[in-house]
């Protein structure tokens, strides 16, 4: 090559590069052109917007309202000069999917097509992160962006059940998880320590359940022996669930509910005594871990109370999949049990991991007759994953196969067992407590492992690659009281864990991820939400 034209080509990478760095959007686009020129926003004239996407019309008015000040018209139609326009054609699916979108952006037009309104809807949160601000004038550079996710299941579970926190914080959870493409709330209502969802038909669920007389606190967390001495309460109401799922479908956010079962359920237990095999008056456990009775999934009453709870749910929440819960069940008490022994024998059940497997199963089957899907964490697969905790290190797997068509969340084990479920058919979920559980400390997940976290193991055969549907970050509360620690946890690794989700991972780049957080941080200062400094975040980067 001659050298003036190398030099040429160099020049052009150079220019390219600085023009493509200016272009900010988190989750990192899957294809960005960047062209000549840009658009200035104060010129458009109006939000066009086809039928079918008057919301995100009217959420883009609001949003450029609130930001830059600028009163947009909103009108129905396409395609006019010096307007941005969202264009909706179903055609689209097939480059795009349920929820890519194409952004053009000219000196005199900006264009979002979709195929469909959750498409315009990311489209647009794009569009707003691109913006750039000088003084008073706002412009958009004129590019051609092409996008759509890696993933259909890109998830924040928060845990309510240990530490409530209000309607507020889950307004401003959702607000966050749209600005970064991200579409599945997965909400953790009901645990030992705190039952937060009302159900109309066992009022004491709310009122007895949701109250405990104090909570462990202290620097040694699991083993602290102190306690806070203060009441910790709350619970939502059917009105307001039914308010914050209408908030994040505005956002094409699906709500998954949580409700665990068989275990995890001694708030539920200290209502009414009789769900628990021995029927005991309880209260609702001050200190967290493994140590409670479970429900008797071997009783007819129990199994119908579960089936009204469910039903409840299903009224409340539109969502096709619902989680079960499931983990860290501890067979003690169906151990002492004489009603459940004699149950297992009658069904010819083996161990009490396969009556574990025959109880969700039986979940399952009522699920899907409802018209739903059942979620829950590995552990329904029968499989003891737990040889680390003492007290379930003898457990056994069980024979009894789970039920097909369900969801399986994986958080824990190797990438064999994940094999194993793909192999069987399940779709997955990839949660894997070490890369995305957001009450880990920063020294554990420093931002750049979260970061890096791949949902499809290197390990895992291609043949599987599509089972796994995507991933989620899991906000457990037991250790975060306050909005302030939970920002902390959740901020800036909810940004990583929305790349992971939606970008492919030859489009990654921490470096780049890294630029692109910058403005983030800044909108979360304006929204007084209290992020981890980058210096923490980057905890093990800085020590290394
Ligand atoms: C879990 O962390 N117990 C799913």
């Amino acid at each position: 090559m001659k050298k003036s034209l190398y030099l040429f080509l160099l020049i052009c990478l150079v220019a390219f590069e600085a023009v493509a760095q200016e272009i900010n959007i988190l989750p990192r686009p899957n294809k960005i052109e960047l062209a000549k020129g840009q658009f200035a926003l104060g010129d458009a004239k109006a939000i066009q917007y086809a039928p079918e996407a008057e919301k995100e019309a009217a959420f883009l008015k609001k949003a450029l309202q609130e930001r830059y000040n600028l009163s947009l018209q909103t009108n129905a139609g396409k395609g006019k000069k010096n307007t941005i326009s969202l264009e909706l054609d179903k055609k689209l699916a097939k480059d795009l999917g349920k929820e890519g979108y194409r952004l053009t952006s000219t000196p005199t037009q900006v264009t979002i097509r979709a195929a469909t309104a959750a498409g315009i809807h990311y489209g647009i949160q794009s569009l707003l992160q691109a913006v750039h601000t000088s003084g008073d004038s706002y412009t958009l550079p004129a590019v051609a962006i092409e996008d759509t996710p890696r993933f259909e299941w890109r998830g924040l579970h928060l845990d309510e059940a240990r530490h409530f926190k209000g309607k507020e914080e889950v307004k401003l959870l959702l607000d966050e998880m749209a600005r970064l493409k991200m579409n599945t709330f997965h909400w953790h209502l009901v645990d030992d320590q705190g039952w937060r969802i009302e159900i109309k038909k066992y009022p004491k669920l709310t009122e007895i359940g949701s109250v405990r007389k104090s909570t462990a606190v202290g620097e040694k967390k699991w083993n602290s022996n102190k306690q806070s001495g203060e009441p910790h309460s709350g619970f939502y109401t059917q009105e307001e669930i039914k308010e914050l799922v209408a908030y994040a479908a505005e956002r094409h956010i699906n709500v998954v509910p949580e409700i665990e079962m068989p275990g995890h359920a001694s708030a539920a237990i200290a209502a009414y005594p009789w769900l628990g095999t021995d029927n005991q008056k309880i209260e609702v456990p001050v200190k967290f871990g493994r140590f409670y009775d479970i429900y008797d999934v071997t009783s007819p009453k129990v199994q119908e109370f579960l089936h009204d709870v469910l039903q409840e749910v299903f009224t409340l929440f539109p969502s096709q999949v619902i989680h079960i819960g499931g983990d860290e069940v501890g067979y003690e008490a169906w151990e002492k049990s004489k009603q459940v022994n004699a149950y297992m024998k009658e069904h010819g059940l083996k161990t009490y991991a396969d009556l574990q497997v025959h109880f969700t199963n039986n979940i399952s089957r009522y699920i899907e007759q409802n018209g739903r899907r059942m979620m829950g964490w590995n552990e329904i697969m029968g499989i003891n994953i737990h040889p680390d905790f003492e007290e379930k290190k003898a457990d056994a797997n069980a024979e009894t196969e789970l039920a097909k068509n369900v969801v399986v969340h994986f958080w824990k084990g190797d990438v064999k067992l994940i094999t194993q479920a793909a192999s069987k058919g399940y779709q997955l979920v990839n949660s894997l407590h070490s890369m995305t559980y957001l009450d880990y400390n920063y020294s554990s997940i420093p931002l750049q492992k979260a970061y890096s976290f791949d949902p499809v193991p290197q390990e895992l055969p291609k043949e599987y690659h599509q089972n796994i549907i995507g991933t989620g970050s899991q906000m457990w509360s037991e250790w975060i009281p306050t909005r302030g620690e939970m920002h902390y946890q959740v901020f800036p690794r909810l940004a990583a864990y929305a790349e992971v989700g939606w970008t492919q991972p030859e489009n990654k780049n921490y470096e780049q991820f890294r630029k692109g957080l910058l403005p983030l941080l800044k909108v979360w200062e304006d929204r007084d939400i209290h992020f981890a400094p980058l210096s923490d975040a980057e905890e093990q980067k800085k020590n290394q």
